[in-house]
């Protein structure tokens, strides 16, 4: 009996080996796929058929300004949306002169969201603008990062600041997602095409003390991305969320290292994440921070937490001397 009861356990033990290797090793290979999918191919994407016109928002600067060129380089009309009319115009007439397409520009301050002066609704600016433009691409991708790296009751400012900081960088990151897709979904569901690209970031499938703010924004970001895909994929429409690990930008100055295979610039960045398209609802947009994200992951939380934590309180001192 006890000699029937070993061979029973062994030949269980012996199954249940066979099956935790072929499951390991399904995940590894579909992982792997994935992988060379996203980042070795081309986008099966093909932009130009979206429309005439792409808007990006904060496209003065860094990833945003990346993102205007390569769009523009396949011939689409650029609708460029920051704070600073000087720089609007110069990057405007940059991507006029090299890629010999029409460029559209608005001051707007994305961190205006207030109803209350009685002035209406601060998108009706951008409504407006837009309202007589064949707009195929949105890309979401403004964004700032939450007042000084410094631990939450501390890095924003105190009094009425306070909330005015914190919701400067909730309404910049995140409510500017929900109005700017609200504005142009409906003339894409009724033109039955349309790309929206919302930039996330790697922060926002990590804890991220002392960025918390900014990380929470990014993951509202990354959810409401993800979760729309799968409502208006019927409609012919693609929303795409991107998550990049660091790129050298003015966000990221403070960090003073300079350019690598794991910190590009914005111009190698987004020449990366085009490829990365259209096939999975989120990526990271680059290889090398797939690569990072998946090493990050293999670490305990505790732990990366405390580096992060070390890492950014660096930073925060840096930019507070
Ligand atoms: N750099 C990174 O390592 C990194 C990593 C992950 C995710 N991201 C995300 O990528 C996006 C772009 O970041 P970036 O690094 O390229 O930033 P950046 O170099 O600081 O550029 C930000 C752009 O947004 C504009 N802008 C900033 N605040 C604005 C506001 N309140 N209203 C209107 N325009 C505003 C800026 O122009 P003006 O100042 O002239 O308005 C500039 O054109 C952000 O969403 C960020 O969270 C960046």
């Amino acid at each position: 009996m006890a000699f029937n009861d070993d061979i029973t356990d062994s030949l269980f033990l012996h199954i249940l080996g066979i099956i935790t290797t072929m499951t390991l090793v399904v995940e590894a290979l579909n992982k792997l796929y994935k992988f060379c999918a996203i980042h070795f191919f081309d986008s099966p994407v093909h932009l130009v058929k979206f429309g005439k016109w792409a808007i990006v928002t904060g496209s003065t600067d860094g990833i945003g300004k990346a993102i205007a060129r390569e769009l523009a380089k396949r011939g689409i009309n650029i609708f460029l949306i920051s704070r600073n009319l000087e720089k609007l115009s110069k990057v405007a007439a940059e991507v006029e002169r090299a890629y010999n397409v029409e460029t559209k520009i608005l001051v707007f301050d994305f961190t205006n969201f207030d109803h209350s002066s009685g002035t209406g609704d601060p998108y009706n600016v951008i409504s407006q603008a837009m309202k007589d433009l064949d707009v195929g691409i949105m890309v979401n991708n403004v964004g700032m990062a939450a007042g000084g790296a410094n631990v939450f009751h501390k890095s924003q400012k105190s009094g009425d600041d306070q909330s005015k900081s914190v919701s400067n960088v909730i309404h910049c990151n995140a409510s500017s997602r929900v109005k700017m897709m609200e504005l142009v979904l409906p003339s894409m569901i009724t033109r039955k095409r349309g790309l929206i690209i919302n930039i996330s970031s790697m922060s926002a499938a990590l804890v991220s003390p002392i960025l918390a703010t900014y990380a929470a924004t990014k993951r509202f970001d990354d959810t409401l991305s993800v979760s729309l895909a799968q409502e208006y994929r019927k409609h012919g429409i693609i929303i795409q969320s991107i998550q990049p690990g660091f790129v050298q930008t003015n966000m990221t100055e403070p960090l003073g290292s300079s350019a690598n295979l794991f910190f590009p610039t914005a111009t190698t960045y987004v020449h990366h994440m085009m490829k990365t398209i259209g096939k999975f609802d989120w990526t990271n947009g680059y290889w090398p921070h797939t690569i990072s994200r998946w090493l990050i992951m293999l670490v305990p939380e505790h732990i990366t937490s405390r580096a992060i934590i070390r890492k950014i309180t660096e930073l925060g001192e840096k930019l507070r001397t």
